[in-house]
């Protein structure tokens, strides 16, 4: 969406394993235009090379074919492993056939493990991940670190916790199965998809017990991507590699994000407490100085405009 917005024409790749053609129909009605769309497995190299064979100026690419979720990592590291890197590799080996030297890689926050402090710059150091889908990430970024003096220009985007919908609520989140996430769990038991939310312990060192994240819009996430093309574009052609946190740089704990769900939406919450989740960091939160000096990037949304536009987009979703 903002990448149309911003003049790109985007070619999306997915193999819906995570999604489905609702999203496109959504994107359709914003954009008043079709986007191209090619269903496949980006971990398919041959596959990814007819596409870049068929799209002939392709100018950079953005990499989003990551599996997510910490709990199904921890559940599931194989599948997080093949996925995960497999799918950038082969996008890689391509762009570089091809001679596309741009890439924006999504990251995530939970390279630095468990921090020794918050706010986390990207100067500090990565702690052993507490997850495999955090393991990914790392050897990601050493994978792109590795390969940009081929002649890449390449910047990695370390998200912390997007949150919320597209405000028109035409496209948003669409977890298959239960969501891993806090979020969608939380609006899906607000709209009774979901008897209780659990959660996962209120016995860490924080001030209410439970854990501490940086809640970020995903619109605010989204155009940090075209930020970021258009830093790259503005770079001379001597190969690089960025690191840019993506985060408010506000910590939040679940149970205030529980709190502020009812406050913004007026839907009281069914939550039990419960025992603490495998992989989980306890506290983690940006400092996203560099992001807002470099990439010329600030979030515009806040977090109650996050949980307001999640819930909007799950009564979207239970009208249909
Ligand atoms: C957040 C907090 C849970 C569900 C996410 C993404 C990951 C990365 C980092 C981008 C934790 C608690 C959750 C529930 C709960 N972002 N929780 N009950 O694990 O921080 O990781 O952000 O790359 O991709 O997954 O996010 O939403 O799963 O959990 O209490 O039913 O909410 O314990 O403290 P997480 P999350």
């Amino acid at each position: 969406m903002e990448l149309v917005e911003a003049g790109y024409q985007p070619v999306i790749v997915d193999n819906l394993s995570r999604s489905d053609r609702t999203l496109l129909k959504g994107l359709k009605k914003i954009l008043k235009q079709k986007v191209v769309f090619y269903k496949g497995d980006c971990a398919n190299q041959a596959f990814l090379k007819k596409v870049f064979e068929t799209e002939r100026n392709i100018e950079g690419a953005m990499h989003f074919a990551a599996f997510k979720s910490v709990n199904e990592s921890v559940q599931n590291p194989t599948l997080y492993y093949s996925n995960n890197l497999n799918s950038l590799t082969s996008l890689v080996n391509v762009m570089r056939e091809f001679g596309v030297k741009d890439l924006i890689f999504s990251s995530s926050c939970t390279v630095y493990g468990q921090p020794d402090h918050s706010p986390v710059s990207e100067d500090a150091p990565m702690k052993r991940a507490e997850s495999p889908y955090g393991a990914t990430k790392q050897m990601s970024e050493r994978i792109l670190e590795d390969v940009y003096p081929s002649g890449m220009r390449i910047v990695s985007l370390r998200y912390f916790n997007p949150i919320g919908a597209h405000p028109s609520a035409l496209i948003g989140e669409l977890p298959v199965g239960v969501p891993g996430n806090l979020v969608p769990f939380i609006t899906q038991t607000a709209i009774g998809k979901r008897n209780t939310l659990t959660v996962f312990g209120n016995d860490y060192s924080t001030p209410d017990g439970s854990c501490v994240r940086d809640f970020i819009h995903v619109v605010d996430v989204a155009r940090a991507h075209i930020k970021s093309l258009e830093f790259l574009s503005k770079q001379g052609a001597t190969p690089l590699y960025k690191v840019f946190n993506l985060g408010t740089g506000i910590g939040a704990s679940v149970l205030e994000l529980v709190n502020k769900f009812q406050q913004v939406t007026g839907v009281k919450l069914n939550y039990t407490i419960g025992p603490r989740r495998p992989g989980d960091v306890e506290k983690t939160y940006a400092d996203p100085s560099k992001a807002f000096k470099e990439l010329q990037w600030k979030p515009k949304y806040s977090i109650e405009d996050g949980l307001l536009h999640a819930w909007q987009w799950e009564e979207k979703l239970a009208k249909e």
